[in-house]
Order: C-alpha cells, then structure tokens, then sequence
C-alpha cells in the first residue's frame, strides 16, 4: 500500500511502503518495481508469498501515452504476474479466501446484492486475480468462472480452491477475447478486474454481450472516473486536482533501460461509460458510488479515509442486457 508521501497518476497500482518514491511531477518518475521471480511451475500453496513484498527490480518511469490493445495486455500480463504476490500477500486477508468485496472500501456483494441472486446461475469473472469473489459466489448457490491475464494470479486460485475446497475453474485468457461459447451465462462481473486494464473496452464489453444470454446481467466495479483528476496519494495531497478529468491518455509505465511498456491503465469517463453501455444493448439499473465507512482505516493505494470522505473512489456500474 502507498505511503503518505506516494503522489504519481496510477489510479490503481496499490505501491508498497517505501518502494516508490514517485514525485508528483506528471510524468518520467523513477519508480523502483518489483523483480519478476515468476516461474510458472514454480511454487504452490503457502510458499507462494514468499517473494511478496520484493522491491528490487526495473525502474519504470511513468507517463501519459496511447497504448494500444496488444501493447495493453503484453505489459499488464507479465506485470500482473510479477506483481500477483505482492498483490495477494497484501490484500488476501482483506479480500478473503472466498470473499467478494467490491473496491477498496470494502463494500460486499453480500451488502450490495448488485448481481441479484446467482442461485443456479452461470457466472464468469472477468479479471477474477485469485478468484476469490467467483468462490463467494459458489458459496452462494452459483456456477462461477474465472478468467485472467496472468497466469501468476490463478496460480493463487488454485491455492485458494485447496485451502477452502471450494473450486472455482478458471482460464487464463484476455477480456477481449473470450473463450466461451455464445449464450453461456447469466452473469458476468468484474471486480477491479480486467475493464480499467484494457484498451479495446467496446470488444470487451462485445464479448461480454456474446457470452451473455437473453436478458442477463452484467455488473463491474472500476477506479471511479474522477479520480484521474487527481495525484494516486492517499493524503491531502491527493484531495488537489491536477489532471484534465476529460483526457482519456492511458496511464503508462516504460521500462527505463528496454524502452518497452510494462503496465497500463485506461481511463473512461462516467459518461463514456454510459455510452458505452447503451450503444452495446444495456439498460443501467445501478451506478453505486461506496462511501467511506465508519471506522475503515485501511489505505490500499490512493484509497483512505482523508481522501474516501471527501470524493468517491470506486464506481459500481449494474446494467441488464436486453
Ligand atoms: C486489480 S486485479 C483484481 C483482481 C480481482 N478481481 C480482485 O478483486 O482481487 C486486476 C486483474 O485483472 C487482470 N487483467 C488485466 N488485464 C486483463 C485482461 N485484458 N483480461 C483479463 N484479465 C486482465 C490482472 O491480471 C489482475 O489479476
């Protein structure tokens, strides 16, 4: 999680104390990442955290930049498995092995209900990380799928399956490009999963209209657009906007000594979501915007309290296919 002093543009990436030194300065800062110790038949269940919390590795400097679709997903899949756990040892708990929390607020599916009931239900995750919201929903009567970029990430769902034997099959694919049949589900959500990741949003959201049967549902929590206004600092700081809220410019880390992306972030605003919605056959129900809850200390990345009480974090979008 970021430090107080942690002001870059990611309005995602959740850094680690003290790895980051990033200067509020818009673009090409240095930022310490992560080595890459991923083998993918390397280790399994407990040993999996061992390198969580590694800061040693490229330095990365950040910027403002197009980036299309295959430059997305060649950096954020590796990143994602470099990061996976890092990401896991950090959040895990808070998550839950078979949790389903929406954002960082900690807002439930279990409080929201923003899927409807999923007894009975075909459910597919999209970007599911180590599919613990896919569990919960197993738990609840559904049959959930996971799916995602990084292989790393679903590594840490099988571990997840043996700890808590509840199973919860999984691919790793892209959000672009889904590997299921048409008419397949009745659901498909995404927990700051794979939508803010990818570049082409209107095939993604394509895809998910294929998958999706007749009248099914579709719900999907994001970074919330305004948040791009402002530096990823969880302190007051943060609280001082600095971006044009309207510029779409992906959010892009370049690998110092390759030149060669290594992460991206894309951004949207409400009302492009909303566009993008109707013109693909949706009827928003929903667009949840979760207030800091009383007595939430915890801060994952620009998320805290000094910042939650005053403007949204997270924005949950429900919408029904026609
Ligand atoms: C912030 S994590 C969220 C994971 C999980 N939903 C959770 O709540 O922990 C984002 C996930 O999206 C995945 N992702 C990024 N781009 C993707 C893509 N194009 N298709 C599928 N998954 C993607 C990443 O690998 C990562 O696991």
């Amino acid at each position: 999680m970021a430090p107080s002093n942690c002001r870059d543009l990611a309005p995602f990436r959740a850094r680690t104390p003290g790895a980051y030194p990033v200067e509020v300065d818009q673009a090409i800062t240095p930022v310490a990442r992560p080595e890459a110790p991923i083998d993918p038949f390397g280790p399994t269940g407990s040993d999996l955290s061992s390198d969580a919390g590694s800061s040693n590795g490229p330095i990365v400097r950040a910027e403002r930049r197009t980036v299309s679709e295959a430059e997305s997903r060649r950096a954020n899949g590796p990143d994602w498995d470099r990061y996976a756990d890092e990401y896991q040892a950090t959040h895990g708990p808070f998550l839950g092995e078979a949790g389903f929390v929406w954002g960082p607020e900690g807002l439930t599916e279990a409080d929201l209900g923003v899927l409807g009931d999923v007894t009975g239900k075909d459910v597919l995750e999209l970007g599911s990380g180590a599919c613990q919201c896919s569990r919960w929903v197993n738990t609840q009567g559904g049959r959930a799928y996971g799916l995602d970029l990084s292989g790393r990430q679903l590594q840490h769902s099988r571990r997840l399956d043996e700890q808590t034997g509840v199973v919860v099959p999984a691919v790793q694919a892209t959000a672009t490009d889904l590997p299921f049949a048409d008419d397949s589900f009745d659901v498909v959500f995404c927990s700051f999963g794979a939508l803010q990741f990818v570049s082409d949003i209107e095939h993604a959201v394509a895809e998910t209209v294929r998958v999706l049967r007749p009248g099914g549902r579709f719900a999907f929590s994001i970074t919330h657009p305004t948040r791009w206004m402002f530096p990823d600092d969880p302190g007051a700081e943060g609280l001082i906007a600095a971006q044009s809220y309207w510029d779409r410019t992906p959010y892009v880390e370049v690998d110092d000594e390759t030149g060669e992306v290594s992460y991206v972030e894309h951004h949207r605003t409400l009302g492009d979501w909303v566009t993008i919605l109707a013109r693909a056959g949706f009827r928003i129900t929903d667009l949840v915007e979760p207030e800091w809850p009383e007595g939430h200390e915890r801060i994952w990345g620009g998320w805290s309290r000094t910042r939650g009480l005053l403007t949204p974090g997270t924005a949950i979008f429900g919408a029904n296919l026609a």
